[in-house]
């Protein structure tokens, strides 16, 4: 998908209007993982360099509308002055008169920085006079939020209607590219890794990427109910009973493709204080599975290694509780030893990859979450089908 992209504009002098994504996890106020800005750097850094005059807008978190200090994005501002040696100034708000001011008496060598958009009702609901006093504050309006492109907010589609000169930023455009390769005439063998506690989360993913890719291996706390649909004993494991029609359906579909986990690492308490045991295809009662266990390992590693394209997206167990991280990390691992072209998407993926030290072995890494999911559905992404006009 070719995008008009901001290298293609004359943004000399010009209010630039750049929606990132900065919506960075948080513990006391500190960002743990700054991934996302420093992903939006380029974009930033180009339109310096010729000259824009930049405004930088995103959401953080879900304020639900209201003014709350809890989101604001003071430390992202903190940390982008860092990274950018430039003056940062944080706005007071990200609309009105005196907003206004401040995007029309911006230096050259100072960036403004619009507070939480989501502080506001009007940017969820997409509301057309929000998005009106968004484009006020612009000349130029450059999407580079590939996280937030599924959301049809004022920030990221409604205005977009409003600023006459529209394009994508380099980021945008990177991620397009690496998640249309995986659908569109990719190498092959390709194989999706979807992993992650529900079905419901994934069916829509799963049931496109059939149609295109030549192995779905499924992982995580979805496979029980895709194991308890195919008649497995599933034990206590967490299951959705109203997803099993659904899974029923995918893996009469899927036959010659979704490959379901042979074996997995069960215990009787979450917490990971009592040993794990490992268990065969059926789980037993008072057990819950985990994890996937070791020949599931095996084979998935062969299957990983034999592929041209590889997307994955969920972990294969609890991770986060070491006793039940070895398939997840198995998994991370294989897709950076592999020499296909990988595509990594989903926070916890993310984790994992970055917990084995190998994420530079992985060819891209999406900033997208639910966006990246949304795109493999073969869905159409608001803040895309915006800027295509
Ligand atoms: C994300 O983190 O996936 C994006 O920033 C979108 O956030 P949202 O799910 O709160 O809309």
């Amino acid at each position: 998908m070719a995008l008009r992209t901001i290298d293609t504009l004359d943004v000399a002098g010009k209010r630039t209007f750049i929606r990132a994504d900065f919506n960075v996890p948080l513990e006391n106020g500190r960002i743990t993982d700054a991934t996302r800005i420093e992903a939006a750097l380029p974009t930033i850094k180009w339109a310096v360099a010729h000259g824009a005059r930049v405004i930088l807008a995103s959401h953080l978190g879900r304020p639900k509308g209201k003014r709350d200090p809890k989101y604001s994005l003071q430390p992202v501002g903190d940390a982008l002055a860092e990274l950018l040696h430039l003056k940062l100034i944080l706005a007071p708000d990200c609309v009105g008169p005196e907003i206004e001011r401040m995007s029309k008496s911006l230096d050259r060598r100072e960036i403004l920085l619009l507070e939480n958009l989501r502080f506001h009702p009007e940017e969820e609901a997409n509301d057309p006079a929000f998005a009106r006093q968004l484009a006020a504050l612009a000349d130029v309006y450059v999407n580079d939020a590939f996280g937030a492109a599924h959301r049809a907010h004022a920030s990221t589609e409604g205005m977009a209607h409003v600023v006459p000169v529209t394009a994508a930023g380099f980021l945008m455009q990177k991620e397009v590219d690496a998640l249309a390769k995986i659908v569109d005439a990719p190498e092959r063998p390709v194989v999706a890794i979807l992993g992650g506690a529900k079905v419901s989360d994934k069916i829509k993913v799963i049931e496109h990427l059939l149609d295109k890719v030549d192995t779905v291996l499924i992982g995580g706390a979805m496979a029980y109910t895709f194991l308890l649909a195919a008649g497995r004993k599933i034990g206590d494991s967490l299951v959705e009973r109203d997803r099993l029609d659904v899974a029923r359906d995918v893996l009469v579909r899927g036959k010659s493709k979704l490959r379901l986990p042979m074996d997995h690492i069960v215990t009787s308490d979450i917490s990971g204080a009592t040993p794990a045991e490992a268990a065969g295809i059926d789980i037993p009662d008072g057990r819950k599975g985990v994890d996937i266990g070791s020949q599931t390992v095996a084979a998935y590693r062969d299957v990983i290694a034999n592929a041209r394209t590889i997307f994955w997206n969920g972990p294969m167990g609890i991770f986060e509780v070491e006793p039940f991280s070895r398939g997840t990390m198995a998994i991370a691992n294989a897709l950076a030893d592999s020499s296909a072209t990988t595509v990594v998407g989903g926070g916890d993926s993310i984790a994992a990859l970055a917990r084995s030290g190998r994420s530079d072995d992985i060819t891209h890494i999406s900033t997208g979450g639910g966006a990246a999911l949304e795109f493999l559905e073969g869905r159409p992404l608001p803040g895309l089908t915006v800027l295509e006009r």
